[in-house]
């Protein structure tokens, strides 16, 4: 493999994980499309027993995840939500996990509707204000999990002011790293223990495959969740697992349009006549623009907005009318989305719940592709406005 130690990040994407194949020299990864390996004798083998324990395509995919994330140690999943179940799983009865209160929905009902059942105890705060943290731990704190930025809000939470909190308390703290991305932010540089990502979003980046993967430095951290990993069988198949490797490769080139065109529309959007609001982080007078500043690179592709005729017809109407935008769940890929959290991706959290953290009937989220911001800008403004241009 390549040694990477030194090696800048356009470089470090290009040649993660991946070495000539040993057998025929393949600049790529096989795809290893088998369940088992023929064994010498009971027990002498070549390290691969059963795929659902190893496989040299996922190994390379694993590795791939610690050397972009900065860490020592990576693993992947079915999906993210699979990533994030394995992390719960560290968790016995009584423990609490201190989460952030905007965040993806889909977690949000793996937390309250899965393993509260369990006995794991959940406590919702603004993790925006990190002293909102230190006064919710108590001596069962075992867990602080935060999402930077948030879903779908673009809240910014200071990963390493409460990295130092969690530190003080011998409290784990993973980092939902999916919006920002290893090209923007590196949460285990800023003192957090465990990264996590729907891999499905930017780092797979072609809307063709749904995966999840955790990064951390701390070896029996990792052998605890790797047991679980292999015991609970969330694994991704070989497949999925090259697809993800090949969407790494161009990671930086994709983020750096991603962040090009989501600033334009940004500021486009701020500027339109027929928009109230629009959330991006990138904004000066947002509350966490000097927190994003600090511990990101850039502000990412993603945002939302508010019209100001926030009717429910209004707002479905442009939701149905864009023509680049496709109108779907997910982020992250080459092509532009938009979504309406209340009734898509965030219809797990109980309306009360959602309208007390600022996530209205009317938030629209848009996920920003890598086409010519000519023809997104046009397809916006057509679709707000109701005017073919
Ligand atoms: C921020 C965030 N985290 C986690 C997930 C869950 O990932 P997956 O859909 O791959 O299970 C999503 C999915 O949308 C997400 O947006």
């Amino acid at each position: 493999m390549t040694d990477l130690t030194n090696k800048r990040l356009a470089t470090r994407f290009v040649h993660a994980g991946t070495v000539p194949d040993p057998s025929t020299g393949a600049i790529m990864t096989p795809i290893y499309q088998t369940s088992t390996y023929v064994q010498e004798a009971p027990g002498v083998n070549k390290g691969y027993e059963y795929a659902r324990s190893q496989n040299p395509t996922r190994f390379a995919l694993e590795s791939a995840f610690a050397t972009i994330e900065n860490g020592q140690y990576g693993l992947a999943f079915s999906s993210g939500v699979a990533a994030t179940d394995a992390v719960l799983k560290l968790l016995s009865v009584g423990d609490e996990v201190i989460a952030a209160h905007d965040m993806y929905g889909g977690t949000y009902r793996l937390f309250t509707q899965v393993f509260a059942r369990f006995g794991i105890v959940f406590k919702f705060v603004d993790t925006t204000d990190p002293s909102k943290v230190a006064e919710a731990i108590t001596p069962n704190t075992k867990l602080i999990w935060i999402e930077t930025p948030t879903n779908p809000l673009m809240n910014i939470t200071d990963i390493q002011a409460v990295a130092t909190i969690a530190n003080d308390a011998h409290v784990l703290l993973c980092v939902d790293n999916t919006f920002a991305t290893p090209f923007l932010q590196l949460p285990l540089n800023e003192g957090a223990h465990i990264v996590m990502h729907s891999a499905t979003k930017y780092l797979g980046g072609h809307s063709d495959v749904i995966q999840g993967c955790l990064v951390m430095n701390d070896k029996a951290l990792r052998d605890r969740i790797y047991f679980i990993q292999k015991s609970s069988g969330a694994i991704p198949g070989p497949q999925d697992c090259f697809l993800v490797l090949r969407g790494l490769k161009t990671l930086h080139v994709r983020m750096e349009r991603h962040c090009e065109n989501g600033a334009a529309v940004a500021h486009f959007l701020r500027n339109h006549p027929a928009v109230v609001k629009v959330w991006w982080c990138g904004f000066e007078d947002h509350p966490g623009y000097a927190v994003a500043r600090k511990q990101m690179k850039d502000f990412g592709g993603m945002l939302s907005f508010e019209l100001k005729d926030n009717s429910h017809s209004n707002t479905m109407r442009v939701l149905a009318a864009t023509k680049v935008f496709a109108l779907a769940e997910s982020l992250g890929g080459v092509e532009s989305l938009i979504n309406h959290p209340a009734t898509m991706t965030h219809a797990s959290i109980p309306r009360e719940e959602r309208i007390k953290n600022g996530l209205s009937d009317s938030l629209i989220r848009l996920s920003v592709g890598i086409e010519s911001i000519e023809d997104l800008l046009a397809d916006l403004d057509e679709a707000i406005t109701g005017v073919s241009n």
